[in-house]
């Protein structure tokens, strides 16, 4: 005779593994004895009692296996709900339809029946969450597993930026000659950029094609980008009276387009010195020393006539070219001379706009290129190099 309370067949079905919701489906087929009483189920003799009870068992025996196999948080949850959940789970429901509706005579054996199917599931409960925390923790240990024959971690050092390094050397020989160093705006106002320089309305360097002219608000006084350290010039000499002898590192801007001798921005030190008695012996003595200084002593310099609004007279300073040592080569395309950077004596026009006595004073500046000097000291051939950011460029200065 067929069981009347048989439970359906437990054999997983890959669909049950992977989908939570289908399990209270399959639950429910095989649960209906739950909603009915014992009565209803024909289940009168201790021994059918156990018989039902160890079937419960066991149905929960296999789904707890295959749920810990699966070891899905989320499928885990609703597995325990449906047999521990207060309201509607499979414990609650047997009290309500087994238990409590049982024969006076039958309770006492279905309420032990009841006990031990609990603790039973307690038990496995506390032996689930052991087993399910100690696998994590053994799969943390293995991934966390310190390999003691990988190589440590090294960190490259850096090196300071070629243009950082010529703008040190240069402040260091002009440190030791007694200048100061300071640092003026990157924003000007044409004022200090063109005209207290002596640089006319007209002059070409005004011309919209050099200069960067920021947007102003209507009415407001019109901005720049410097095109040279020069104003500085002007802005030290407003500030102080003689003596002075500064050097001015810092960025400069220019409408160019970028390339291999070109960029929109570059680098420049400014120098001046003004004072009592400042020849052009005194000048060409401190031009000819930082020459030596910073490209060896054997470089010779010369000056060559030149033309700059705020010096006079002006010129450029040359070296004996640093590729050939003067015999003639592609670089100095034969003549044997490299052109530096350009200077002069301070045009008595500028001590004009500072209110600087032109008769009691005189002096010299000059602006250095940081790009052409560093260009020059290691042969770099391409401008672009330094704003590239190319770790094989900048280790060969480390
Ligand atoms: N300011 C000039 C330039 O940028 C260089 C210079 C500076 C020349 C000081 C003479 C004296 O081209």
């Amino acid at each position: 005779m067929p069981c009347p309370y048989m439970i359906a067949d437990v054999r997983p079905s890959v669909r049950y593994a992977f989908d939570s919701r289908l399990i209270f489906i399959k639950m429910s087929e095989r649960l209906q004895k739950i909603d009915q009483t014992l009565q209803q189920l024909g289940v009168g003799t201790s021994d059918q009692v156990s018989a039902l009870f160890a079937e419960v068992r066991e149905l929960f025996n296999s789904e707890e296996a295959l749920h810990r196999k699966e070891n899905d948080a989320a499928n885990l949850q609703a597995f325990w709900t449906a047999w521990l959940g207060r309201k509607s789970g499979v414990l609650t429901r047997i009290t309500e339809n087994w238990l409590k509706p049982s024969q006076p005579e039958q309770k006492r054996n279905v309420g032990q029946e009841l006990n031990a199917l609990k603790s039973h599931i307690e038990a496995v409960r506390v032996e689930q969450t052991a087993a399910i925390e100690a696998a994590a923790e053994q799969t943390a240990i293995a991934r966390e597993r310190e390999d003691l024959s990988l190589p440590g971690v090294t960190r490259p050092l850096g090196s300071r930026h070629p243009l950082r390094q010529t703008f040190e050397e240069i402040e260091r020989i002009f440190l030791s000659l007694g200048y100061s160093v300071v640092a003026g705006p990157e924003m000007e106002t044409p004022y200090y950029n063109f005209e207290a320089l002596n640089i006319p309305e007209h002059h070409p360097a005004r011309d919209n094609m050099d200069t960067f002219y920021m947007a102003a608000p209507q009415g407001a006084a019109p901005l720049l980008l410097r095109t040279h350290t020069s104003p500085m010039q002007v802005r030290t000499m407003e500030k102080q009276q003689p003596p002075v002898r500064i050097i001015v590192p810092g960025k400069v801007y220019r409408r160019d387009n970028p390339d291999a001798t070109h960029g929109f921005i570059f680098h420049q030190i400014e120098g001046l010195a003004v004072d009592t008695d400042i020849t052009f012996c005194d000048f060409k003595g401190t031009v000819e020393y930082f020459v030596r200084e910073f490209l060896g002593p054997k470089v010779k310099t010369r000056l060559r006539p030149s033309y700059f609004p705020f010096t006079e007279p002006s010129v450029e300073v040359d070296a004996t070219c640093v590729f050939c040592g003067g015999r003639g080569c592609n670089v100095c395309k034969q003549s044997g001379w490299i052109e530096l950077f350009g200077a002069g004596m301070v045009d008595p026009a500028v001590y004009g706009f500072v209110n600087y006595d032109a008769k009691k004073y005189s002096g010299f500046a000059f602006g250095l290129g940081v790009e052409r000097l560093t260009q020059l000291k290691y042969n770099i051939n391409d401008l672009q190099l330094y704003f590239q950011n190319d770790v094989r460029f900048l280790r060969q200065f480390a």
